[in-house]
C-alpha cells in the first residue's frame, strides 16, 4: 500500500529535521568536546534518529541499543517496566547520552535512565528527537532536544509508528483520522 495520504499535515519536513538534528550533533561534539561518547538508542522508534544524529557528531562514539516497553498501570507510577534487549557492552565510568524518539509521559525514560545509572557510567544525558511536554507524568526532561511539540498530536514517521506502520516516512506527520478511528 502506498504511504501517500497516511498524515493529515506535515509538522516537521525532511529539511527541518535534517537541520535540528545537524545542529544537536554539534551541540553535542562541542559539549563533550575530548571525550568519547556512548549512545544509548532506544528501539525501534530511534533507530533513525540515532543513525543521523552520531553522523553529525565528530567525536569518537560508541553505539549500542536498548529494547524496553512500559505499561503503564494506575497502581505503581513508575509503570511495569521491562527489559527486552539490554545493552551489549559495559558503560561504566563512561559518558553516556540516551537517545530516544519521543518524551512523552517520560515513564519509558524515567526507568531506562534508573536502569543506567545502576550501572555506574560517568555520567547520564538524554536526547530527544521530540519532546511532547503537554502529557508528561514523570518529573524528567532532556538535555538535547530537537523538537518541542506543543499539541498533542499523534505523530508518525522518522521511526515513530502507528501499530509498527509508517516509520520510513522522511518526515514527521500528523496520522490521518481515516486510520486510526
Ligand atoms: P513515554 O514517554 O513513556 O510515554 O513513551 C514514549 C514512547 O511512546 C515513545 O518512545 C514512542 O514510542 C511512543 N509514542 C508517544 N507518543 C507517540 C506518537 O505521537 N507517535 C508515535 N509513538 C509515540
Ligand atoms: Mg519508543
Amino acid at each position: 500500500m502506498s504511504n501517500q495520504n497516511v498524515c493529515e499535515k506535515i509538522l516537521y519536513s525532511n529539511e527541518q529535521i535534517t537541520q535540528e538534528v545537524k545542529r544537536l550533533g554539534e551541540e553535542i561534539a562541542k559539549d563533550y568536546e575530548g571525550k568519547e561518547v556512548i549512545f544509548v538508542s532506544v528501539l525501534t522508534g530511534a533507530f533513525m534518529f540515532v543513525s543521523d544524529l552520531v553522523r553529525n557528531v565528530s567525536l569518537t562514539s560508541y553505539i549500542d541499543f536498548m529494547q524496553v516497553s512500559t505499561y503503564e498501570n494506575s497502581t505503581e507510577t513508575s509503570g511495569n517496566f521491562v527489559i527486552k534487549k539490554d545493552l551489549t557492552s559495559s558503560i561504566e565510568g563512561k559518558d553516556v547520552i540516551v537517545v530516544e524518539d519521543i518524551l512523552d509521559t517520560g515513564f519509558t525514560l524515567y526507568n531506562l535512565v534508573e536502569y543506567i545509572k545502576s550501572k555506574n557510567p560517568a555520567s547520564v544525558k538524554i536526547a530527544a528527537f521530540i519532546d511532547k511536554p503537554a502529557r508528561r507524568k514523570q518529573n524528567i526532561s532532556a538535555d538535547y532536544v530537537g523538537f518541542t511539540m506543543e499539541d498533542d498530536y499523534f505523530i508518525v514517521g522518522y521511526g515513530l509508528d502507528y501499530a509498527q506502520k509508517y516509520r520510513n516516512l522522511p518526515y514527521v506527520g500528523v496520522l490521518s483520522e481515516h486510520l486510526y478511528k
